[in-house]
């Protein structure tokens, strides 16, 4: 007869604890984002060229703004780029996607003479 109260008074207490180790696990993981992630927003994003630009040059480490570097700089850092895939292993860009993305990185470049 005493066992019966004493499991019923249990089980709130043991859903209690789930749910609160469920929500600061939550609040753990929203907290790590906030703390390494800045999100990336490129100009013109939604373009077909700033998605390629993403996709081939994020696998590494974040892709950088194109104002990071100016329109005379990036020819010579996307062939940069290009050794480091073939070292890799990775499929360099083909002829058309390094024209693509070197015109989108060059429309968005810093102004010449700043960097
Ligand atoms: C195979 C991996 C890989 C890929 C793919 C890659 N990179 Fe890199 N990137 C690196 C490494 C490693 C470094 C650091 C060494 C260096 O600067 O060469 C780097 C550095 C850079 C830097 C220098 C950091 C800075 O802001 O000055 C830029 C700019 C850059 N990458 C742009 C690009 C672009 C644009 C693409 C797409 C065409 C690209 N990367 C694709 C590996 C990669």
């Amino acid at each position: 007869m005493k066992t019966r109260p004493h499991t019923l008074s249990l089980k709130p207490q043991t859903t209690k604890l789930q749910t609160n180790s469920c929500f600061g696990l939550v609040a753990l993981l929203l907290s790590a984002c906030d703390i390494s992630y800045e999100p990336l927003v490129y100009p013109d994003a939604d373009s077909a060229s700033a998605q390629l630009y993403q996709a081939k040059c994020a696998k590494c480490h974040n892709a950088p703004q194109p104002h990071a570097h100016t329109a005379q700089a990036w020819p010579a850092i996307l062939h940069r780029m290009q050794m480091r895939m073939i070292t890799k292993g990775a499929t360099p860009l083909n002829k058309s996607e390094l024209n693509a993305v070197l015109d989108y990185l060059q429309r968005y470049a810093a102004p010449a003479g700043s960097k």
